[in-house]
């Protein structure tokens, strides 16, 4: 079965903190495609877990919490991603770093993944896209057009994230932030569901030795060579 195909999907899989969010926000605003942050989608069931004060190792009781949640995503004028849970925005909440741990838990539940998975095909569907995650390239759009891994060192991640906590005004120790990394790393690649790795037709890209620019451009021409455009 042939379905015509009509918009451009890039899927940019890889670990946390390896720069995703913002090199492929701003490839696709070069591009002039959409781009769909997965990870605030995973938030936002997380954050919905951790206010009503649920286990969120507790794949049953995640999973009766799901028919409750209506995510939508929105654009603001400003082009960036808001994520609402039953019309409420949580775009701010979803980044506290409770948050970020109950992401990297329930997102391990196969009924919250199957939960989203429809959501991501159908805005792959509707236009063209740039999506960041960990399972696009594997799981949600094994069909993409391009697939890139991006990755860095679990040093080098840490080392960014604790000049980034610096420039924010909240310091955290070099070291806890390593550990934190390491630790996510681990549950995302080692969960059955979906984990996290390289589809075989993807370009892996390692920056740990590039700028943020670097990464771009490099993202840019892959993506550009791939399309033809
Ligand atoms: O990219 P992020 O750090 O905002 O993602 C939050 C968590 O959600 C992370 O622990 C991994 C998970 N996630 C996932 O399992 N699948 C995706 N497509 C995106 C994120």
């Amino acid at each position: 079965m042939s379905e015509e195909k009509k918009f451009f999907a890039v899927a940019l899989d890889g670990p946390s903190g390896a720069g995703k969010s913002t090199i492929a926000r701003n490839a696709a605003k070069e591009l002039g495609f959409l781009y769909v942050d997965t990870g605030a989608i995973y938030r936002s069931v997380a954050y919905s877990v951790w206010q009503k004060g649920i286990d969120p190792k507790n794949p049953e009781a995640v999973a009766a919490l799901l028919p409750e949640l209506v995510i939508t995503i929105g654009y603001g004028e400003d082009g960036l991603q808001r994520m609402y849970v039953n019309g409420a925005d949580v775009t701010a909440e979803i980044r506290l770093p409770e948050v970020s741990l109950y992401a990297s838990q329930v997102s391990a539940i196969p009924a919250v993944r199957a939960f989203l998975l429809e959501m991501q095909r159908d805005m792959a569907a509707k236009d063209n896209v740039i999506m960041d995650g960990r399972d696009i390239g594997t799981v949600v759009l094994p069909g993409a057009d391009v697939k890139i891994f991006l990755t860095a060192s679990a040093e080098e991640r840490a080392k960014r994230r604790y000049r980034d906590l610096r420039e924010q005004g909240t310091p955290q120790d070099y070291g806890v932030i390593l550990v934190e990394i390491e630790e996510r790393d681990y549950n995302d690649s080692h969960r059955e569901t979906a984990p996290l790795k390289c589809a075989e037709d993807a370009v892996k890209l390692d920056t740990s030795s590039l700028s943020f620019e670097e990464s771009k451009e490099k993202v840019l021409q892959i993506i550009k060579e791939r399309l033809h455009l």
